[in-house]
């Protein structure tokens, strides 16, 4: 089916989602959201956070004729996937970035104690831990909320001092202590994912929301029989404030330059 794929984040952290969709879903037009004029959703109300999560999708589903709808952010997924999903059910595909990290977690047997980093929204939703003890409820969970990393990686500290001292002061935290996996709940984590595996010395797992979930929305597309037969369009990168600096860090999320438009979907 020749429609294009939604994806939305609050910002331009879930471009790494994105990027890793284009990849394994290459003959697929991409239509990327990112809500930079309401950004961060990490310490808002989930009312809030649900509140605009509706409107972009409905503005993804029916103003640009999106087949299925990826909510590449941790924060959105958490306030706002069973919600959007029952609103269109039957009618497309919602998929969220929680519920494939907690699928190939459940399908580990070598995983017994997982921490969780993330927004403060995130965490405080409780969704990681409901999700996982109610499919695994023998296993252990450790979360901890690590605000300041979204900041920092915007501002492009990654792989410097600065990275590397607030990095280890988080995951030094003795709630972390003796996990065996640890989940980068937060899309913009990804890019200071070798910072993370080179603290635990390769010795914990990591999960992060990138292929898991491009790879699971490649088996949905297949099973709705949605997969395009080719490309007809060029993909679009929706932002709903625009500034030099998120054109900037796009380039660092996405891997590559793009094409980024301000489209006010509230106002216009
Ligand atoms: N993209 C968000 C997430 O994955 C983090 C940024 C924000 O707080 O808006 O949770």
């Amino acid at each position: 089916m020749n429609a294009p794929i939604g994806i939305f984040d609050s910002g331009i952290g879930g471009l790494t989602v994105a990027n890793a969709i284009s990849g394994v879903l290459p003959q697929e037009q991409l239509i990327y959201f990112g809500d930079t004029a309401h950004l961060p959703y990490g310490d808002k109300s989930k009312e809030l956070i649900r509140h605009y999560s509706e409107k972009i999708t409905d503005y993804l589903i029916h103003d640009k004729g999106c087949k299925a709808v990826v909510i590449a952010c941790n924060t959105a997924s958490s306030a706002a996937y069973e919600f959007l999903r029952d609103k269109y059910r039957g009618v497309v595909p919602i998929i969220s970035v929680i519920d494939p990290i907690i699928e190939a977690i459940v399908e580990d047997d070598t995983i017994h104690h997982v921490g969780l980093i993330a927004t403060k929204a995130t965490i405080s939703s409780g969704v990681y831990q409901e999700k996982l003890q109610r499919r695994k409820p023998d296993i252990r969970y450790a979360p901890l909320a690590t605000p300041l990393l979204v900041p920092m990686i915007e501002e492009g500290f990654h792989n410097n001092n600065i990275s590397h001292a607030l990095i280890h002061n988080y995951l030094q935290n003795e709630a972390l202590s003796h996990i065996d996996a640890l989940i980068l709940g937060c899309t913009h984590y990804i890019i200071v994912r070798k910072e993370i595996d080179e603290f635990y010395g390769g010795q914990v797992k990591l999960f992060d929301s990138t292929h898991i979930v491009a790879n699971k929305l490649k088996k949905i597309l297949e099973k709705e029989g949605l997969l395009s037969e080719g490309r007809v369009k060029n993909d679009e990168f929706l932002l709903s404030d625009y500034t030099e600096a998120f054109a900037k860090t796009a380039r660092m999320f996405y891997g590559h330059e793009i094409k980024l438009v301000r489209k006010d979907i509230w106002n216009d």
